[in-house]
């Protein structure tokens, strides 16, 4: 069984380093050690070793509250962290405990890792697991992650494997002046995981890379709301703002579309995932993306499939809606409510024509909220002004 299991992680890291993950060797050889199987006890080895999120506890509307995050996208936040040995390190998000039990690997024996969750259930399960694998240099506690933990602050690296909206005060208070903060930051409903470094008052972006998280609950919420549209198939609405939504409506309009339109664009799924969802979010106040579980029933030709699940994009407003889809040879289609329909694939053909603006280059500074600070783009969060600017 041992040589099974070392084969088993083994072939995952394969996988993360093809997926671009895993660079930092300190990364790779705790993937390479760290048994992911014992902080998911309810599934067989072979499944706790794909290189997928798997869902650990949902809500009474049937909503995830809890998950081991994708190996890939755990490995490039951690690359992007660079944490070393002998480091002190805060993750706000201790969920199965497993990306803890990743951390206290790399900062090894003369380093500390404090793990936070707001469940106190998942706090306990993720005890269990740490002790189960081994990994005693983690401190699991249960408050929340907007706190941070001042008692064994500073810390060099402060990670969230959480959806955060906003940057809380207490991570910036928290980090030792050189330090650096990773997190799966909501740019209008998207997210980035974005390392930042401190510069004077502010914070800026050493990297931005695509990623969807589960968002964090508690006193730093943000207003971003999910509508399970269809239980069955966990086909799901997420809108940046809280917002009415008629749900019944939105289902119908899914499955009667007034027109199709072909855009002529057919960009990679990475193009689509990295580039056009974001330019979309930070231009067309009226967006929204839908998911559904894998393979999808309504989302079949989604242009976005993560292995759990399908994922769009589209435009809704009082008048009707309109999403994407992928038509032949992979080209973006659009069908919905004709106007609205049209100004989606006007969107797209916009993006094709910039040239496909991605992350690549991407700067965010974060700068105190009430600055005058500005640039490409612009967005105001309770705490923090983010300011966009491509290269
Ligand atoms: C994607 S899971 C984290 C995955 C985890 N790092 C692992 O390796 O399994 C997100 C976790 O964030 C927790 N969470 C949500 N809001 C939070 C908050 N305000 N403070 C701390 N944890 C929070 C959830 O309970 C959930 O367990």
């Amino acid at each position: 069984m041992g040589a099974e299991l070392n084969g088993l992680r083994g072939q995952l890291l394969a996988t993360v380093r093809e997926q671009g993950g895993a660079v930092d060797a300190l990364v790779a050889d705790a993937l390479r050690n760290v048994p992911r199987h014992i902080f998911l006890p309810d599934l067989p080895p072979d499944a706790a070793y794909r290189d997928e999120a798997i869902v650990t506890k949902w809500d009474a509307d049937g909503m995830p509250t809890s998950s081991s995050s994708q190996p890939t996208i755990m490995a490039i936040m951690l690359d992007q962290l660079g944490a070393t040995r002998g480091q002190r390190v805060l993750e706000i998000g201790a969920g199965t405990g497993f990306n803890a039990g990743l951390l206290a690997h790399i900062v090894g024996p003369k380093g500390s890792v404090v793990s936070i969750d707001l469940d106190p259930e998942i706090v306990d399960r993720a005890e269990e697991n740490l002790s189960a694998a081994g990994c005693d240099r983690v401190t699991v506690l249960h408050t929340d992650g907007a706190l941070g933990h001042p008692p064994r602050a500073p810390y060099d690296r402060i990670i969230a494997t959480v959806g955060v909206w906003d940057l809380a005060p207490a991570w910036h208070e928290q980090l030792a002046p050189d330090g650096r903060l990773v997190v799966p930051l909501d740019l209008r409903g998207v997210q980035r995981s974005v390392c930042f470094e401190r510069v004077d008052d502010y914070w800026t972006s050493r990297s931005a890379r695509a990623c969807g998280f589960m968002r964090m609950r508690g006193q730093f919420a943000g207003p971003e709301r999910n509508h399970l549209l269809d239980k069955q198939t966990h086909l799901t609405l997420s809108l940046p703002e809280a917002r009415e939504l008629d749900t019944a409506a939105v289902v119908e309009a899914l499955d009667a579309p007034e027109v199709e339109i072909r855009t002529g664009v057919a960009p990679t799924q990475s193009e689509f995932f990295d580039g056009f969802g974001l330019w979309l979010a930070i231009r067309e106040p009226r967006w929204f993306s839908l998911s559904e579980q894998d393979p999808g029933t309504r989302l079949g030709s989604a242009p976005m499939r993560a292995p759990d699940a399908v994922v769009t994009a589209g435009v809704l407003d009082e008048f009707g809606l309109a999403t994407l889809s992928v038509g032949s040879a992979g080209e973006l289609v659009v069908t919905g409510a004709e106007r609205i329909a049209e100004e989606l694939a006007e969107h797209v053909v916009a993006w094709d024509e910039a040239g496909r603006p991605g992350s690549t280059g991407l700067r965010i500074d974060a700068h105190p909220a009430g600055s005058d600070a500005t640039g490409e783009y612009v967005i105001d969060k309770k705490c923090v002004r983010l300011v966009l600017t491509w290269p």
